[in-house]
């Protein structure tokens, strides 16, 4: 076998008495993708981190392309290391081939004679990856699987040996993902070689041909994707079994709606839409990026307005002004991206928990509010020494359960959640279900907004389809299944 084109040694590190990795090593090869798997808080990003010299390590070494590395992410991508995060880190208002010849470009020089050498590195690296891109679209105006594309041109360009994609798909669909799945072939083929961090199932066993599984910052299991199924995977991860299959529940109790909403339109969005939210009852709204769903949740929440139609609470016409009316008739939303949610990053954990709760609850002392937030995170299990460090120091499925409990905080009588387990690991999706289910039997109205089909199929009692703006389908979720639903988010046969 070829020399390792990166091998990481021993790696330790420590904030403060938190201990995130021991003795961790790694290897990758040219050509091979690998998966980092693991547990929210296990120490995957920070691994990656210090990979890339963004964090020091405590001990230990890393080695790239036959160098080793000091503290400085400049060496790294000196030395072909690139790492895409789950922003891309595009820069939106310039073309596909000026960010991807972003990295490559020297300062100085002709403008136009710039621009003809940026334009046919782009071309160059997009054909190496077989893709066809127009180069002069603004990347703002690109899908984001488009997006991503351009994020792989970029470190080609500028001749990564190493891509490092944490997280990286989010958002693709099924057929994004195998259109990936190729474009990584097609690069393993000249020897790049890719480390991969994904929380879902599929994608690493589709892209993958190696693993290895941190849990609590120490190696636990490494091997061939082949030596892997979800089921040990998830069992390596946890440390004990997970259950995968539709969460037990009684039927719920057959109640009038909390909210309902008839023929609701709004130009260019949604239209035509029928919609009952009931207590004791999780419907999940599926529907592909772009379908509406998420303008649709939107505008029950206040934050868009219809043009048409009616949203009724309890019997009795609403119309909201703004997401504060929504709040004040009992609303709560959980946004899709908890960056930009306004999660107070540098404050801590138990403020950011119990930042709304003051309001709706009148006075609570100090000490009644931290106890609050010790409670929050004990029942959604944020991995976290307490409640007074930084939602910074967080890990990020870690953050998201953060926006969680401060949400159920204020005992929402319907609560509706977009992408509620992005970025959740395996496990702890589990658990988040089963919180959320545990809610709607005590009396709260749930909307789950996704297009992670399992997870609809798992958590609701009502599954909506949602293709081009409108509901298009409406199943029990006890008696349909997964390629069904499948083919009708994608529109299928519907053309
Ligand atoms: N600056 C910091 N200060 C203190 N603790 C930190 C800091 N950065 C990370 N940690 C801790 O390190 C641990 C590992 O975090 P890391 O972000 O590497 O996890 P991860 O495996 O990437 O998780 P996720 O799947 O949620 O992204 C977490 O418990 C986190 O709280
Ligand atoms: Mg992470």
């Amino acid at each position: 076998m070829a020399d390792p084109v990166l091998s990481m040694t021993g790696i330790r590190k420590a904030y403060g008495p938190v201990r995130v990795l021991e003795e961790v090593g790694l290897t990758l090869h040219p050509g091979e993708v690998r998966c980092l798997a693991g547990e929210n808080g296990s120490g995957k990003s920070t691994l990656i981190k210090i990979l890339s010299g963004v964090v020091p390590a405590d001990a230990g070494s890393v080695t790239i392309a036959g160098q080793t590395i000091g503290a400085d992410a400049r060496q790294a991508i000196a030395a072909a290391l690139s790492v895409i995060y789950q922003d891309f880190s595009l820069f939106p208002n310039l073309t596909v081939s000026e960010n991807i010849a972003f990295l490559k470009t020297t300062a100085g020089g002709e403008r136009w004679h710039r621009a003809r050498a940026d334009r046919r590195l782009a071309r160059e690296t997009l054909a190496r990856m077989r893709v066809d891109l127009d180069l002069d679209m603004l990347v703002e105006l690109l899908p984001v699987a488009s997006k991503q594309l351009v994020a792989i041109a970029r470190a080609l360009a500028n001749e990564a040996r190493v891509i490092v994609m944490d997280e990286p798909t989010t958002a693709l669909t099924r057929s994004e993902v195998a259109r990936l799945a190729e474009i990584i072939a097609a690069l393993k083929a000249e020897g790049v070689a890719f480390l991969f961090v994904s929380h879902k199932t599929e994608e690493v066993f589709a892209f993958c041909d190696t693993i290895t599984v941190l849990r609590d910052g120490q190696v636990v299991a490494e091997g061939p994707t082949s030596a892997f199924d979800a089921a040990r995977l998830g069992c390596e991860m946890t440390g004990r079994a997970i259950d995968t299959q539709r969460l037990a529940r009684a039927a719920p109790v057959a109640a009038e709606p909390f909210l309902s909403v008839r023929d609701l339109a709004r130009k260019g969005d949604y239209a035509g839409v029928d919609l009952d939210l009931r207590p004791g009852e999780v419907v999940s709204l599926v529907g592909l990026l772009g379908s509406g769903r998420t303008e649709l949740s939107l505008s029950l929440f206040g934050m868009l307005h219809p043009d048409e139609g009616t949203i009724t609470i309890e019997g009795r016409p609403v119309r909201f002004t703004d997401a504060r009316d929504a709040m004040a008739a009992g609303i709560a939303y959980v946004p899709e991206d908890r960056l930009t949610e306004g999660l107070f990053l540098d404050q801590p954990i138990a403020d950011n928990i119990t930042v709304a709760t003051l309001s709706s609850r009148g006075f609570l002392s100090r000490s009644a509010l931290k106890k609050r937030a010790r409670d929050a995170v004990q029942r959604l299990r944020i991995k976290t020494p307490g409640v007074e460090p930084t939602v910074a120091t967080l890990s990020g499925g870690n953050q998201q359960r953060v926006v969680l409990a401060r949400w159920m905080e204020r005992s929402p009588r319907l609560m509706i959640l977009n992408g509620p387990t992005v970025g959740v690991d395996i496990g702890s999706k589990r658990e988040i279900h089963e919180i959320l289910l545990a809610l709607s039997r005590a009396g709260t109205a749930v909307m789950v907004v996704t297009d992670d089909i399992g997870e609809a199929m798992a958590l609701s009692d009502r599954v909506l389809v949602m293709v081009k703006g409108r509901i298009t389908g409406a199943f029990d979720a006890d008696a349909v299944d997964e390629d069904r639903l499948y083919t009708e988010i994608t529109g299928g046969g519907r053309g």
